[in-house]
């Protein structure tokens, strides 16, 4: 069998090719489970996780420790594709120096700190955020858990400034010092 696919915190989102994940059953979801105990793949055995909009609404900690297990389940040189809300560009839009094509300007930078709440998304409870990242701080959290190549989408899907969309790498063999 051949490397697997994740796309986790799917929601009613399916994507072909993908096992789609997510903590509550939708009309989407092959598997439903934490993003942090995905046990029915092995370690190693992952040649892509794709997750969009979903690290924000965990806890700071336990974003660290879904990070961790992403970062197993990788196979060397696998890759990671991780969007948020841009906190940056959110707290610049609310004091109005940047614009998006989001309609009312004040309820997108308000969804970008604290979710939209939609009951599509898991309602007021499963839709809030419990966190915020920066660049900064994304590009580094991801370093330190040992992911390379760590890069934001510029263009095509999400490279709008309010998706802060990354690309990283799991190392392609294991690290020497
Ligand atoms: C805002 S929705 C994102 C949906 C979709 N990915 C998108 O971009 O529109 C966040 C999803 O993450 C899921 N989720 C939240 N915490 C999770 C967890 N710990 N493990 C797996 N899924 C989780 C929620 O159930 C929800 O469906």
């Amino acid at each position: 069998m051949g490397l697997l696919k994740l796309h986790i915190g799917c929601a009613s989102k399916r994507l072909d090719g993908y096992i789609n994940i997510d903590s509550r059953q939708t009309n989407a979801t092959d598997h439903v489970c934490d993003a942090a105990a995905i046990t029915f793949v092995s370690a190693g055995s992952v040649s892509e996780i794709y997750s969009r909009h979903m690290l924000e609404h965990l806890d700071p900690n336990d974003a660290m420790t879904t990070l961790k297990h992403w970062h197993d389940l990788l196979a060397p040189s696998g890759i990671l594709n991780v969007v948020v809300p841009d906190i940056t560009f959110h707290a610049q839009q609310i004091l109005g120096l940047v614009q998006s094509s989001m309609g009312d300007q004040t309820l997108h930078a308000m969804a970008g700190f604290w979710g939209w709440r939609d009951e599509t998304r898991g309602g007021s409870k499963e839709d809030a955020h419990r966190w915020g990242y920066t660049e900064t701080s994304l590009v580094r959290l991801l370093t330190e858990l040992g992911f390379t190549d760590v890069q934001r989408v510029l263009e095509g899907v999400d490279s709008e400034p309010w998706h802060l969309n990354l690309m990283a790498r799991r190392q392609s063999s294991p690290h020497v010092n």
